[in-house]
């Protein structure tokens, strides 16, 4: 959470900062802030509670000029969202500035210490207490600021990105990072800095991932130096990046969350091209071929995600069951570390994570590569921390993600578990080639079936309105489709605030059947498939009792028509694929709930799109 942009070099440092901000606001919109360093030396700092709209209105009539500054977009951990704990924060002498994406959990000792030492705090925040330190440092010892960083660091527990300027060093930034990402852009004569590479694919693809305990020297005028937290030389190694700008735009559309919904023939096309051929039933992971033999004596998967990751995780869990015949768990990253798991080098962990980024999921992952477990990525971001914490794996490849509400990972996520499962089942010999056939014959009309579904978006869109005064929505959903009412439910409830909740659907009867009168809405997930007759007595045991039904139902499915108050219909796919495809009209639906509720569905309250602290 949280998102850090620094810049130094020769042009106006003000507009970088805020445009960079804008592309990491993904990350947490509770307050914004910026800090310049003017040509003489003068430090300006600028914050407001809100979003980054909100700061740039502040500064209108402010003095924004310098080359060099750092910026800040905040999701609130430590004390509310106000002016005062909006970052930058600066020092008792007010000569240091600092940004941080972390959390620093040994604080409340450190910030003792120094109230012992005079120091007074203006904030509630944990930030406030680092920079503090460091110039407490700076000034004990007599240093420079990078020294004064290290030393500081090595009181601090915790997790960080951190940007860091000072009036008495004007031509330098200092960053450094322990389990929160850092992006160095490396510009001609100038330097960037994020916590991702979009505020700096605009100006360069040239970066650099900053590594757990590297501290970054950026100069003014001179190559960018990479220190260890023991005072060694780092490596530097500059990476080119693969990201346009447009990707990162709205390109049209009111909201990236519609965009992203659209734009899924074209990202499940880039998930799956190279991996499956244009004709053939072979699927090619290189993350399989290269590590045949873990796969091939892998007595346990335990797959590790959260929260949309985590209904992929339960999807692929049935796929690799099925196709693989190897037993799969389903943890939550956050649960799964603290359970003092029994792991062995015969396991596999499948970590699935868009950000790539998720605290949970990569300390689940250390967790698993201690015990000896071969760790496998599902990322999408290139270059993240969990894509680089991972022994291999495969990439999503479905562009970048803004709105908060993930909709294109989902399907790339759900995608690449088929294509694992199907890779996997053929090595081992456990999939059929007709089945093998059928199922790559469908990830290969993927795109197809996905544009003809969306064209349900002008239906969704008039049928939302039925429901924008509704306080809650039951999701049911069987077999391959009761991750999908999960994940229905969750999409609604995070953008819409909408309670909802997803079941099995033949556990209503077990106690959510309570719930059913006129004011609840039933989305009855029920595409032709073995569960189809079963699903439909589900159906008439809601209306039965006078609730309204919203079904997702294969065309021409006449027998739940007849039933339900509104049907929603999907091509005809086969059944390991049909999740990908009631996804569509799950995510309209919360969509346009969301729209005709008036909520901001690309940052929906409370929320932040890579959560990188527990
Ligand atoms: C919901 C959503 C979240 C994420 C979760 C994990 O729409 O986006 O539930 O799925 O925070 O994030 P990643 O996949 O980045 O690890």
């Amino acid at each position: 959470m949280c998102g850090i942009v620094g810049y130094i070099g020769v042009r106006p440092a003000y507009e970088i900062l805020v445009k960079g901000l804008h592309r990491l606001e993904y990350r947490g919109y509770d307050s914004a802030g910026v800090a310049l360093l003017t040509d003489d030396a003068k430090l300006n700092v600028y914050k407001t509670r809100g979003k980054v709209d909100d700061l740039e209105r502040f500064c209108q009539s402010k003095d924004i000029a310098g080359s060099i500054g750092i910026a800040h977009t905040r999701w609130a951990t430590h004390g509310e969202p106000n002016d005062i704990n909006a970052h930058p924060h600066f020092s008792r002498s007010g000569k240091i500035a600092l940004v941080h994406n972390g959390t620093i959990e040994n604080y409340g000792v450190l910030k003792e210490a120094l109230e012992m030492n005079g120091c007074t705090f203006q904030s509630e925040t944990d930030t406030e207490v680092l920079v503090q330190l460091i110039e407490y440092v700076k000034e004990t010892n007599g240093c420079t600021l990078v020294e004064a960083v290290r030393e500081a660091l090595k009181e601090v527990v915790g997790a960080y990105a951190i940007a860091v300027i000072d009036t008495d060093e004007p031509d330098t930034v200092i960053g450094a990072r322990k389990s929160s990402p850092l992006v160095i852009g490396v510009g001609e004569g100038e330097t960037f800095l994020a916590s991702d590479a979009t505020p700096i694919i605009e100006y360069t693809n040239k970066v650099v991932y900053l590594n757990d305990d590297e501290i970054a020297i950026i100069r003014r005028g001179e190559p960018l130096q990479i220190i260890t937290a023991d005072n060694r030389p780092g490596q530097i190694d500059i990476k080119t990046l693969r990201m346009s700008v447009s990707q990162l735009e709205k390109g049209g559309y009111p909201h990236f969350m519609l965009k992203e919904i659209n734009e899924q023939p074209s990202t499940i096309h880039d998930c799956i091209r190279g991996r499956i051929a244009s004709r053939g039933p072979e699927v090619t992971l290189s993350g399989v071929i290269e590590n045949k033999d873990k796969f091939l004596n892998a007595h346990r998967i335990i797959i590790v995600a959260c929260g949309t990751s985590w209904h992929a995780g339960l999807i692929g869990k049935r796929l690799i069951q099925e196709i693989a015949r190897i037993p799969v768990t389903v943890e939550y990253a956050s649960e799964f570390r603290y359970s003092n798991p029994i792991l062995d080098e015969h396991d596999i962990v499948i970590a699935i994570s868009q950000s790539g980024e998720t605290a949970d999921t990569l300390a689940a992952i250390q967790m698993a590569r201690r015990c000896g477990a071969f760790v496998y990525g599902v990322c999408n971001v290139v270059g993240s921390s969990i894509a680089r914490a991972t022994d291999s794996g495969t990439y999503i490849h479905v562009g970048p993600e803004i709105g908060v509400a993930s909709t294109k990972a989902f399907t790339g996520q759900v995608t690449v578990l088929t294509m694992l499962a199907v890779a996997i089942g053929s090595l081992k010999g456990t999939i059929d080639p007709a089945t093998q056939t059928a199922v790559t014959d469908a990830l290969r009309n993927l795109p197809a079936l996905i544009r003809q579904t969306l064209k349900l978006n002008d239906k969704i869109e008039k049928l939302s309105s039925t429901y924008t005064y509704v306080h809650n929505f039951l999701y049911l959903g069987r077999g391959y489709n009761f991750p999908s009412a999960l994940e229905g439910a969750l999409k609604l409830k995070e953008i819409s605030y909408i309670h909802a909740e997803g079941y099995p659907a033949a556990e209503m009867k077990h106690g959510p059947i309570a719930l059913i009168d006129r004011e609840l809405p039933t989305v009855v997930i029920a595409p032709n498939d073995e569960m189809h007759e079963k699903i439909i007595s589900n159906i008439q045991q809601v209306k039965a009792r006078g609730g309204s039904v919203i079904a997702i139902v294969t065309k021409g499915d006449t027998s739940i028509a007849e039933i339900a108050d509104h049907i929603l219909e999907i091509p005809e796919v086969p059944e390991v694929i049909s999740p990908i495809i009631v996804s569509i009209p799950l995510q309209l639906l919360a969509y346009h709930v969301a729209i005709k509720k008036g909520c901001n569905v690309d940052m929906p309250r409370n929320l932040a799109k890579s959560v990188t602290v527990e």
